[in-house]
């Protein structure tokens, strides 16, 4: 069997509760690959770990490796191919006797935990390395660790998937079609409530999702809406931020990656933006992708995108440079 070195930080939280057996089940790298994870947490909580491992023996998936857990971060990413940056403080908790409501409130408190992990991946994870940014705000998140690592041969992709997945629900519950038949969804921008779920450039079976529903106003302010503030209804409603869907799409991400994509088809996740769409260089922008499946991940182009797209896009994009300012400090 061929092998994969797999490093999770936040190791023993919700959403790694329903990503790490999944990683090791053959499902997420194929039934051939077996999968070395390293699990990585705080020291205050790594002992717990031991139990996850005891866990992920006791599914019995014959793709699982080695399972290592450790509060060092050098240890922990040393040789990877994917490092999965789950590790850090979710909406909805409180810190030092404050609520933490919005991802804004979350820049300075999780900022911080990226520019050593940035820096750690950069001079030891493998040289073609791809890292995927979950913990919140994922894409400020991203840029601080791309930055810190500054290793232009590795990968840094912030998490949309979740995003995108939803945004086909919605679009397929409306059109009374299975999910299967929405394709081509891009999350442009942020992962926070200023995406644009692109409705015009989505296909239901081939055609524009918005000429499959012919109701602007559902599209307008009830779907976008829906979608962006989707991740606040979950914690509303259970009480904690989303786990098994987030974990879901972290799958969907490393295969949208690592497989070429479908002939007329993308994918969506945030990468560093090279001014496409005219979005500003150097931030973790969402954007439709495609992979060549050999490693390769390109931003997809001549998308046609009307006033109203360019308009949500200057918003998310605004968002964007105002949480680079608001972490300056931690890259200088
Ligand atoms: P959780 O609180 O259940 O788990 C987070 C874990 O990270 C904890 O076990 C904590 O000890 C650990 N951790 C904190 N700092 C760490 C560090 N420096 N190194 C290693 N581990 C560290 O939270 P969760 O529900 O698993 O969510 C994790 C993050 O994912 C949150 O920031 C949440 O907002 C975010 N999230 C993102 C998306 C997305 O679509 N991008 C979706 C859902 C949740
Ligand atoms: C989500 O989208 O579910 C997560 O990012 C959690 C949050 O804070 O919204």
């Amino acid at each position: 069997m061929k092998e994969i070195n797999v490093a999770v930080t936040g190791g023993a939280g919700q959403i790694s509760y329903s990503l790490l057996p999944r990683l090791i089940s053959g499902e997420t790298f194929g039934k051939d690959m077996k999968v070395n994870l390293k699990l990585i947490e705080i020291p205050q909580v790594v002992e717990k770990l031991q139990g996850t491992i005891m866990e992920l023996i006791d599914c019995g998936f014959k793709q699982t490796g080695s399972l290592i857990a450790t509060a060092d971060i050098v240890e922990g990413v040393e040789n990877a191919d994917w490092v999965l940056l789950v590790g850090s403080i979710p909406r909805g908790i409180v810190v030092d006797g404050k609520k933490i409501e919005e991802r804004s409130d979350l820049l300075k408190i999780n900022g911080g935990i990226f520019t050593n992990q940035g820096s750690t991946i950069g001079k030891h994870s493998k040289s073609d390395a791809k890292i995927l940014v979950v913990g919140n705000p994922a894409n400020t998140n991203a840029f601080i660790g791309k930055n810190t690592a500054n290793n232009s041969s590795q990968q840094w992709f912030a998490m949309t998937a979740l995003d995108a997945n939803r945004a086909k629900a919605q679009l397929a519950e409306k059109a009374g079609v299975n999910i299967s038949s929405v394709t081509n969804m891009t999350v442009w921008g942020n992962h926070s409530p200023t995406m644009y779920p692109d409705p015009y450039n989505a296909r239901i079976d081939g055609i524009s999702a918005v000429e499959v529903i012919k109701d602007l106003n559902w599209i307008e302010n009830e779907y976008l809406p829906l979608v962006q503030q989707r991740g606040r209804s979950v914690i509303d409603a259970r009480g904690a931020s989303s786990a098994a869907s987030a974990a879901n799409a972290v799958i969907d991400t490393i295969q949208s990656v690592d497989n070429a994509t479908e002939e007329g088809n993308w994918f969506s996740a945030a990468v560093q933006s090279d001014g496409s769409y005219e979005t500003p260089e150097g931030l973790i922008f969402g954007f439709p992708l495609r992979s060549s499946g050999q490693g390769s991940v390109e931003i997809v182009q001549d998308i046609k995108l009307n006033d109203f797209a360019k308009s949500k896009i200057k918003i998310t994009a605004a968002e964007l440079l105002s949480e680079k300012e608001a972490v300056q400090d931690l890259l200088d």
